[in-house]
């Protein structure tokens, strides 16, 4: 196999879509492998999870303005994943608009995984408004990262059937399954050289 993809994960929270990357990342056949968790506070369930699996993790502090983050701060993540040979920066539960030097230096080398079927419900608690907005359907989505917030091209979508009798637990719960398989799919998927941005449209390469 050619050389493995160097990636960071950026998180802010829980970590369950990190740990789903740092498992598929132990398969020796799997073509990437996680140089550094960063994360945006010393509370990150992540930490964890990276310390577990012998993931090096490091905290930025971005800020006291929640949803984004300083220059300074998008500087230093950039420094630090270049210094690690970072190729593709995955945004798992990171919950700041990445702006700045890393958004500049990652642009099309940059995933986010969102807990609905975009371009419907981006933003906060997706589940609570696909609930809310009373659909039959939800789901997620892995898309590349622009400027704007779950705006970016997409890549995988996994759809989940929202059950009568759902709560926002019961229906999170069910995405979240189906994030776990996404993801890692799609990280395989860039590693492997086989995504192209068309416009809107992400091609995908049928493997050789
Ligand atoms: C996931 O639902 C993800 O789709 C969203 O934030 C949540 C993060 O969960 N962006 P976890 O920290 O990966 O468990």
């Amino acid at each position: 196999m050619n050389e493995k993809k160097g990636i960071a994960v950026l998180a802010s929270g829980r970590g369950s879509n990190f740990e789903a990357l740092a498992r598929a990342c132990l398969d020796e056949e799997y073509p990437a492998v996680i140089r550094a968790l960063i994360v945006d506070g010393g509370e990150a369930g992540a930490i964890a999870i990276a310390d577990s699996f012998g993931i090096e993790r490091v905290a930025v502090e971005c800020g006291a303005k929640k949803g984004s983050m300083t220059p300074e701060s998008s500087e230093r993540m950039a420094k630090i994943c270049a210094e690690r040979g970072v190729e593709l920066v995955c945004l798992a539960g990171f919950m700041r608009i990445v702006g700045g030097a890393l958004m500049a230096e990652y642009r099309g080398r940059m995933l986010n995984i969102h807990p609905a079927l975009l371009p419907g419900f981006k933003g906060l608690h997706a589940q609570e408004q696909a609930l809310a907005y009373g659909v039959r359907y939800s789901g997620c989505t892995v898309h590349f990262v622009d400027e704007g917030v779950d705006t970016g091209p997409i890549i995988i979508q996994r759809v989940v059937p929202v059950l009568d009798g759902d709560t926002v637990e019961s229906l999170s719960d069910r995405i979240l399954q189906e994030e776990h398989q996404a993801y890692p799919e799609a990280v395989r998927l860039w590693a492997e050289g086989r995504l192209r941005i068309e416009g809107r449209r992400v091609r995908i390469r049928e493997k050789a």
